[in-house]
């Protein structure tokens, strides 16, 4: 059985302003590192909480992204032994045009809270709200990360490289995602790698154009890129281990421009995921030496750029126990879900995790059979979720400050 808590009743009291905000959010979207609005409106929310003792810092990653420092009032919160945890949220949107038809429905054409960072924004000035309004049950500090660019550009890099997680110094840090994929308040986590590396590349193939009736007088870069294509789909089969995971994708492909013209060039793009460091980086390596060999067999040169993008996604085995055991606590055993296989989907929460330990949380929203993905046009965030992610959020930030990993030391 679920056991008796005050964070029921504390959430349920902000239920309605939370729903309105975040109908506020999802009407007002705005694209990475352009998040000035939705930005000023966090930080309007957080003005009345400088009363309580919120400390609020504006302007962090390229100015957008907010910092808001809660030290607890419990017996003990002052004592140099005391935690801090850092909770965050994404405030960015997508370029994608909405399709849900809803009343609060996207008002800026071509843009979209397709991911559901409109309920993540919110539900992290839900847990800010409440926690200040009973400071007094925590034993160290909260660290409230509003976080912009996590779509594209990597916001959480910068929030990290400037410090978020350095004044107090934070000792394990979470966030929340919603996932169609669970049903409604499931908290699930997957121990270990739980999100892909997620690395881009591009490439350029350099022939020699000419007519189209006379290949053998150019090197025709379409037919090298073709090759290349080719084979880079023997890189993860023959150069990774099968047990392990990897993906090598080309998104897209750009060259000629008539029918009977060989093209000088052609362009291409693609993504390459991975769960480990080594598989990371000899994937990396196999990727490049393709596509310049293949390229060099025909007489072509390929230039190739690989660029780093997130890193994996690391749940703390002990955060990740951590936080399903107080997920159980809260809501009953079905409804804390731990999770056998990670995803190949990119998350910037990663540059958290390789400064602390903690965990990437899946909050369930599927309200129906076929809830529309994440980044689908007809996505929304339901309001049914905020009140949970808002006692995940509590629960998770009390019991670390007070007991930290019980049972356990947090390992990293
Ligand atoms: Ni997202």
């Amino acid at each position: 059985m679920p056991a008796a808590s005050p964070w029921k009743d504390a959430v349920e009291a902000e239920r309605a302003g939370l729903v309105a905000l975040r109908q506020h959010f999802h009407a007002h979207p705005e694209l990475s590192f352009e998040e000035h609005e939705t930005s000023k409106r966090v930080a309007r929310e957080l003005e009345p909480l400088k009363a309580l003792g919120l400390q609020v810092r504006t302007g962090w990653a390229k100015g957008t992204g907010i910092v808001a420092v809660l030290r607890g009032t419990a017996p003990g919160a002052d004592s140099k032994e005391a935690r801090t945890v850092a909770l965050r949220g994404d405030m960015d949107a997508l370029p994608v045009t909405e399709e849900t038809g809803l009343p609060y429905a996207s008002t800026v054409p071509g843009k979209m809270h397709a991911c559901g960072h409109d309920g993540h924004t919110t539900m992290l000035l839900g847990a800010a709200k409440v926690l200040c309004k009973h400071r007094d049950r925590l034993k160290g500090s909260v660290v409230f990360c509003f976080q912009p660019a996590e779509e594209s550009g990597g916001g959480g890099r910068f929030m990290v490289d400037e410090g978020a997680l350095d004044d107090p110094k934070v000792g394990a840090a979470f966030a929340l995602h919603g996932f169609p994929s669970h049903r409604l308040g499931t908290v699930a986590v997957k121990p270990g790698e739980s999100q892909a590396a997620s690395d881009s590349f591009q490439v350029t193939v350099h022939g020699m154009g000419g007519h189209g009736a006379a290949p053998h007088n150019t090197i025709d870069p379409i037919v090298v890129a073709a090759r290349i294509i080719e084979a880079l789909q023997s890189v993860v089969s023959r150069e990774v281990n099968p047990i392990e995971s990897a993906v090598v994708t080309i998104g897209k492909i750009n060259g000629g421009f008539a029918r009977n013209v060989i093209p000088p060039k052609v362009e291409m793009e693609g993504t390459i995921r991975s769960l480990k460091e080594a598989i990371r980086r000899r994937v990396h390596e196999a990727v490049k030496r393709t596509v310049t060999g293949i390229a060099a067999s025909a007489g072509a040169r390929a230039e190739i750029h690989v660029n780093d993008g997130y890193p994996v996604v690391y749940n703390d085995p002990v955060a990740s126990a951590f936080v399903l055991d107080t997920a159980r606590h809260a809501f009953g055993a079905d409804r804390a879900v731990e999770l056998p296989v990670p995803s190949m989907g990119g998350e910037d929460f990663a540059f958290f995790l390789q400064k602390v330990p903690g965990a990437m949380i899946r909050l369930g929203v599927a309200t129906g059979e076929n809830y529309p993905g994440l980044h689908h046009p007809k996505y929304n965030f339901p309001d049914e979720a905020l009140p949970v992610g808002v006692e995940v959020f509590c629960r998770i930030a009390e019991r670390y400050l007070s007991e930290g990993f019980p049972g356990a030391q947090p390992k990293r």
